[in-house]
């Protein structure tokens, strides 16, 4: 049973029913808020305080789950790893490379663990993926398609740290794209180049709203994103083309491995065996509650396919190298980028 406090009550809450959701594994001692009328609306019994310090001091507490706006991810973070805690902390797990190595460093030196919450790759269609792979039915990828088309309106601004350098430190390649961009790394492999254009073109904010992005990978396949916070509603469509067959996802938009998608064979002679393949994989955990039962896993070092801060790096990396290549006009840039990268320590802008 691990023992967990929950800092902040915004998606904390689902975060929460992911817990309830595997009483065996997870008990949730405390959840904290500054505005700790807005942690008692979620609690349903469960403790609360509006006192993070209470949270870190608990010693029954195993594993402090960072909900909090995207500027406290690294200090609270290291805090928990200071109190001896393992961690899970929201996206982004850093707003820089820089501060990456930091908690590179304090896990290393800590006895506990950083899980970066990237909840979007649980789900039956992940399984379906992994299994064609073992059964040698993808072959190599070639060329990924990822549309993130949400809609955000004035009333989403609303509140203050989204849309600024400050708070959000960034916008929606920081904030929205992240996921689908983690999806392409787990499915695809490393980057090795990036070029991108990004826009504020939809909301009267700091940061972007729209980004076209082009993507070569280590092995040679490409992938193209193309972002915008000005849909009309909410979808996420990805599109995988792999040597021996095209996967295709629905248009569900915060959970796309959780819903069916269509593999389709190139030579029509392998599709019986896709098929079967497919068929065979079970219902699997999605979402938030995939993600805890691999971290409870790999906490209980049962398993090893939690999300880690190395796959929290690669995220990072790709937005520092987004963030650079839209700075010079789209210009390619490499990664991974190095230390000695101008925007290695941040990518905020200098006047901020
Ligand atoms: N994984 C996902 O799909 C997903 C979805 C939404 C948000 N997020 C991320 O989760 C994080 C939080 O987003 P949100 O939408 O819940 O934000 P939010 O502003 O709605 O909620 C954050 C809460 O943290 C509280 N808080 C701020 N500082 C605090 C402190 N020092 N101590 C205790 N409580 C404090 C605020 O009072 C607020 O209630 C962000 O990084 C966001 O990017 C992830």
């Amino acid at each position: 049973m691990i023992r967990v406090g929950i800092l902040g009550a915004g998606i904390g809450a689902e975060h929460l029913q992911g817990y309830r959701a595997l009483p065996d594994l997870f008990e949730v001692v405390v959840i904290c808020d500054l505005d700790e009328a807005r942690a008692k609306d979620i609690a349903g019994g469960t403790p609360t305080t509006a006192d993070a310090g209470v949270v870190f001091e608990n010693p029954q507490i195993d594993l402090i789950d960072v909900c909090l706006p995207p500027h406290l991810h690294v200090p609270m973070s290291l805090r928990a790893l200071e109190a001896g805690k393992s961690v899970i902390c929201e996206k982004p797990i850093a707003t820089s490379l820089k501060d990456v190595s930091v908690l590179e460093k304090a896990e290393a030196q800590s006895g506990g663990q950083i899980y970066p919450v990237f909840q979007y790759r649980f789900g039956r269609a992940m399984a379906q993926l992994q299994a064609l792979g073992d059964a040698g039915l993808l072959g190599a990828p070639q060329m990924a398609s990822l549309e993130t088309h949400w809609a955000r309106r004035a009333d989403y601004y609303t509140v203050p740290w989204r849309g600024t350098w400050a708070g959000e430190k960034g916008g929606a390649v920081v904030g929205h794209a992240i996921h689908a961009h983690d999806l392409l790394s787990t499915l695809f492999g490393k980057v090795a180049q990036v070029s991108a254009v990004l826009d504020t073109r939809i909301n009267l904010i700091e940061t972007e709203d729209c980004a076209a992005l082009t993507f070569k990978m280590r092995n040679g396949a490409l992938a193209a994103s193309s972002v915008t916070l000005g849909g009309a509603d909410d979808k996420t469509r990805i599109k995988l083309i792999y040597e021996k067959l095209t996967a295709t996802s629905g248009s569900k938009p915060y959970a796309p491995m959780d819903q069916d998608w269509a593999f389709q064979a190139r030579d029509p002679e392998n599709q019986a065996a896709i098929d079967a393949v497919v068929a065979a994989v079970l219902e699997t955990g999605a979402g938030f509650t995939g993600y805890l039962a691999e971290v409870a896993a790999a906490m209980n070092c049962a398993s090893n396919k939690a999300v880690r801060l190395a796959d929290g790096r690669a995220s990072i990396e790709l937005i520092t190298a987004i963030y650079a290549s839209a700075r010079s006009g789209g210009a390619p840039v490499t990664c991974p980028v190095g230390t000695d990268h101008p925007l290695y320590g941040g990518w905020q802008p200098l006047e901020d």
